[in-house]
């Protein structure tokens, strides 16, 4: 993982801007309101303004874009393959968890992060009365070995005798290929011991001809300072991203393009291009 650092917390702040952005397009609740949230949201909405009316997009509209993709995909692998094992990993202040197991009783649904995050989220949860065993959150670095790492966390919450979906969101460009790489060959080796294995990210190709390739870059590397962290852009097509994972062990691996789903469920419509991608890879 060469001289990447485990301490990723300067990365949790933006959990908040997320956040605020689920609850101000109704896909969570009161509690899940930060005043900090509240305050990138309004310091950021001119910027975003701008961004729809002129590029036709903006971070807003993809963040949704993702988020509403996933939660299809989930809830595709739930009620079309009776997936009842997720582990959301970098949960942030997403109210996925509170929704999905709310409609989904069979649902064991481990939420994850770091440590400061995980307690905050904890406590939210529980004043949403919305904590229990098949509902919680643990703390977890995709980084590191030993008590919070991916394994542990595994092997503490899950049946291996029943399929698992792992998901992150909003988490893989914070950091290089090499590093994130080395936690998704993790990832690949505990996916394998159960009898399936799903694993959903998001991702965002830099495509050659992207109109907004320059305009991609810089707001990456705005993020990256800001963040402190190693914000990439991991790949540049739809097609190396794919053969990447087969290249990591995994059996299958798919990009969705929220266009292509555009009218079918509630991904909202941009006049350019989607810049995110779902990437699923399965085991
Ligand atoms: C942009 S937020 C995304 C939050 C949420 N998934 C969402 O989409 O609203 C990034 C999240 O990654 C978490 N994070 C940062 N470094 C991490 C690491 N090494 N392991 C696990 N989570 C990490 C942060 O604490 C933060 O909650």
């Amino acid at each position: 993982m060469g001289q990447q650092k485990t301490d990723t917390s300067s990365i949790s702040f933006t959990a908040h801007y997320t956040g605020q952005v689920w609850y101000r397009n109704g896909l969570s609740d009161q509690p899940f309101h930060t005043r900090e949230g509240a305050l990138y949201y309004t310091l950021l909405s001119p910027f975003e303004a701008i961004g729809g009316a002129i590029v036709g997009t903006n971070i807003r509209q993809s963040l949704l874009q993702r988020h509403h993709l996933i939660d299809h995909l989930i809830e595709q692998a739930i009620t079309r393959e009776g997936v009842t094992q997720v582990l959301e990993i970098a949960c942030g202040l997403s109210p996925r968890g509170w929704r999905f197991s709310s409609r989904f009783p069979q649902l064991k649904y481990v939420e994850a992060d770091l440590p400061d995050m995980a307690r905050d989220k904890a406590a939210l949860l529980r004043e949403h009365g919305s904590l229990s065993e098949r509902h919680k959150v643990v703390t977890c670095n995709i980084l590191v070995d030993g008590d919070d790492s991916l394994e542990a966390v595994v092997a503490r919450e899950f049946d291996t005798g029943k399929p698992l979906l792992v998901v992150t969101e909003g988490l893989v460009n914070y950091f290089d290929l090499d590093t994130i790489s080395g936690f998704w060959k993790r990832l690949h080796a505990v996916l394998a011991q159960f009898p399936a294995g799903i694993y959903l990210t998001d991702n965002y190709p830099l495509l050659e001809d992207h109109p907004f390739r320059k305009l991609m870059k810089l707001m990456g590397n705005t993020l990256g300072a800001i963040s402190r962290s190693n914000v990439r852009w991991h790949f540049s097509s739809d097609e190396r991203m794919e053969r990447h994972f087969r290249d990591l062990g995994f059996r299958a691996a798919k990009s969705h393009n929220p266009r292509d789903y555009y009218g079918r469920i509630a991904v909202p419509e941009t006049r350019a291009t989607p810049i995110a991608r779902i990437l699923e890879a399965r085991t």
